[in-house]
């Protein structure tokens, strides 16, 4: 359980303060259930990087950010999350590890949603997990899609106030199929194929 004064004393990301103490539970919940003692987070879009800290605080994890700006915090890849290079830095940081938790919150069209999640949804083994999910256009339009689209997926829409939203679903990577690694060389295709969902 998370301490509640320990976190109200910390300063805050982007986020509406009870979505994000929500989504921070779900998440130390899930791990601590999967016995993940110390995941690793990929955030696309850091902004001020005020996430970094609730992360190593409440999941002990390790965390990686991508940002295309480093006018207001250091991202560790500074780098457009479209871009090939982004990915390869990514994939030199990662050293073959998968990604436990992946936060999408870079920008927010529905086009460069959807490139995110089909570029790093396949490196990433637990959670992914998308902001404002309820409150911007192509966030939603994508979030409703990959709900039609995967029933099988457990969805999860995390904090809901005044239309802000988190939303997560559970999947893992297939390992040591070869799928992941064509999915990679393709450079992206149809994710559904390369996530499986956690029993
Ligand atoms: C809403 S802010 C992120 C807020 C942060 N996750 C938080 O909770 O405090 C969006 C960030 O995405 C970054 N961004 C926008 N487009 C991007 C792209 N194509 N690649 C990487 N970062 C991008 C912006 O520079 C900005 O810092």
């Amino acid at each position: 359980m998370i301490n509640v004064a320990q976190f109200m004393a910390m300063q805050m990301p982007c986020q509406v303060y009870v979505e994000w103490f929500g989504f921070i539970q779900f998440c130390q919940d899930y791990f601590i259930g999967h016995n993940v003692p110390s995941p690793l987070v990929v955030e696309i879009g850091i902004h001020a990087n005020l996430q970094r800290p609730f992360y190593k605080q409440f999941l002990n994890a390790t965390h990686i950010g991508i940002d295309i700006d480093n006018k207001y915090g250091e991202p560790d890849i500074l780098g457009d999350s479209r871009s090939k290079t982004t990915l390869m830095r990514l994939q030199q940081l990662l050293q073959s590890r998968d990604i436990d938790l992946l936060f999408i919150d870079g920008n927010h069209s529905y086009e460069i949603v959807k490139q995110d999640y089909e570029t790093y949804g396949p490196l990433t083994r637990h959670i992914v997990a998308f902001h404002d999910t309820l409150s911007w256009r192509g966030v939603k339009r994508f979030w409703n899609e990959l709900l039609l689209a995967n029933p099988e997926y457990e969805f999860v829409n995390l904090g809901a106030t005044g239309g802000a939203a988190t939303g997560a679903h559970r999947c893992a990577a297939r390992r040591g199929t070869g799928r992941r690694d064509a999915h990679r060389r393709r450079g992206g295709g149809k994710v559904r194929r390369a996530l499986r969902p956690l029993r």
